[in-house]
């Protein structure tokens, strides 16, 4: 008997990638690849790349120059770049490190084992191309092992709001949101293998409009339907844009007992000038007005969120604007960046902010929003949450999972096993954890 391949994924970025990678790991495993965590140990490396950010796709190159002498112990060892980074400089990745044989876009994956043949075969391979055929359909049917009790499942890819600093309209091409057959025929199977709980998952998620039985369907439809599998008893979606929050979406936090109390909504910046630079078409009142319907059909949901700081041109007062909409919504998370510009988009023709300057501004936010966030989490002590329970946790009898609300949270003396759904009660908030007893 042959050993199999080993495959080695390493992801950057999103969940979506994520998500890809798993599929990917699944297209290759049809062709006799089993996965390694070890790059040292692999026949076939693949990078699942960001393009989000300069610096992310800057550290792919870093990498394949680490991996590269990899080549030299291995003469079988194949190493491919796929997402994003793939999919904006194509042929220039071959070029610039020419250890790469293989390049693959984000729409072409199922495409993956007749690459892979190719480059075994000597020659190298590159598809940055956006098919006719759907490469989630080519993509099933792959040997199916039993999964982790929370799955991502991609309804949704590419967006279509062009904010003025983003590169995603460009790498992952116009919205295109998957028949709602498919992605409850895909929930309906990961529930077989022991899925719990679902992330929806799209580039601009909540502008989902999949194909249903009567014509197009939202994505509340989506997730109404998805609360009626039996055996999936938590749902999340990720991420949305606040123009696509509609009425339904908005009232099935209140009426969908399935739908975490979760929802990250980045709305970038507090200043309604630098809004409209970004072309964000919402203001940071109609932002908090969105956020106040939200709240008050579910008082209890955590929010999440994103920020750019220094984006071109903008003022201390501007940036004042994003501190005082942040302590107005006091989030349970957030994720702040500092401007990087992305050539090609619009912004990317505007004056920069000062580097120092932009610096502090990420430094003066990011402490506001640990702070907010470290009271939501010792706010949480004495409550009765409940766990879905993922993995022995580090102390004896301990187990991890994640509450409704996504904090983690570590259960002593467990009396629960992985996959199940446990009450506790959290006794003590730490730094990035919550501890917790039974109930
Ligand atoms: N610079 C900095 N942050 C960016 N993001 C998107 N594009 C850029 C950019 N050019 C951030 C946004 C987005 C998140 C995924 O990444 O906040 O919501
Ligand atoms: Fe990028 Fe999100 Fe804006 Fe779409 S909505 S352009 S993915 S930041």
């Amino acid at each position: 008997m042959t050993s199999p391949k080993k495959l080695f994924i390493k992801t950057y970025g999103c969940q979506m990638n994520v998500y890809d990678s798993e599929r990917m790991a699944e297209a290759l495993g049809g062709q006799g690849y089993v996965e390694t965590l070890d790059a040292a140990d692999a026949d076939m490396i693949l990078l699942n790349t960001c393009h989000i950010r300069e610096k992310a796709a800057e550290k792919v190159y870093s990498e394949l120059g680490r991996l590269k002498p990899l080549k030299e112990l291995n003469p079988n060892l194949k190493i491919g770049v796929a997402g994003c980074v793939a999919q904006a400089e194509g042929e220039e990745i071959m070029r610039r490190q020419p250890a790469v044989d293989l390049v693959v876009g984000p729409q072409s994956y199922h495409r993956l084992p007749q690459m892979e043949a190719r480059v075994r075969a000597g020659h190298t391979a590159l598809d940055t191309d956006f098919p006719e055929e759907d490469k989630f359909e080519h993509l099933k049917g792959r040997p199916k092992a039993r999964r982790a009790p929370a799955a991502f499942l991609t309804v949704q890819e590419g967006c279509d709001k062009f904010c003025a600093f983003c590169v995603v309209p460009y790498t992952r091409g116009a919205e295109v949101s998957r028949p709602a057959s498919r992605v409850l025929d895909e929930a309906r199977e990961l529930v077989e293998r022991g899925v719990r709980e679902i992330t929806l998952l799209g580039q601009n998620v909540n502008a989902y409009h999949g194909a249903g039985p009567k014509g197009d369907m939202t994505l509340a439809a989506l997730i109404k339907d998805l609360a009626k599998v039996d055996g999936l008893e938590r749902i999340r979606y990720t991420t949305s844009h606040p123009n696509d929050m509609d009425d339904a979406l908005i009232e099935a936090h209140g009426e969908v007992p399935e739908l975490m109390p979760y929802l990250h909504l980045p709305v970038q910046s507090g200043s309604d000038q630098i809004l409209k630079r970004m072309n964000r078409s919402h203001t940071a009142e109609s932002y908090l007005r969105l956020l106040e319907r939200i709240r008050a059909v579910r008082p209890d949901i955590i929010l999440s969120g994103d920020f750019i700081v220094g984006f071109p041109e903008e003022t201390d007062a501007d940036f004042e604007a994003t501190m005082e909409l942040v302590r107005e919504v006091r989030y349970g998370y957030a994720y702040s960046f500092k401007y990087s510009t992305r050539p090609g988009t619009p912004a990317a023709e505007r004056p920069l902010v000062d580097a120092d300057v932009a610096d502090a501004r990420l430094q003066q936010l990011q402490a506001l929003i640990t702070e907010h966030q470290r009271d939501i989490q010792g706010s949480m002590v004495g409550r009765e949450v409940s766990v879905l329970v993922e993995r022995a946790g580090r102390e004896p009898g301990q187990m991890l999972g994640k509450s409704e609300y996504l904090h983690a949270v570590h259960i002593d003396d467990a009396k629960a096993a992985i996959g199940d759904i446990a009450k506790v009660r959290i006794v003590e908030a730490k730094t990035n954890s919550l501890r917790a007893v039974h109930l």
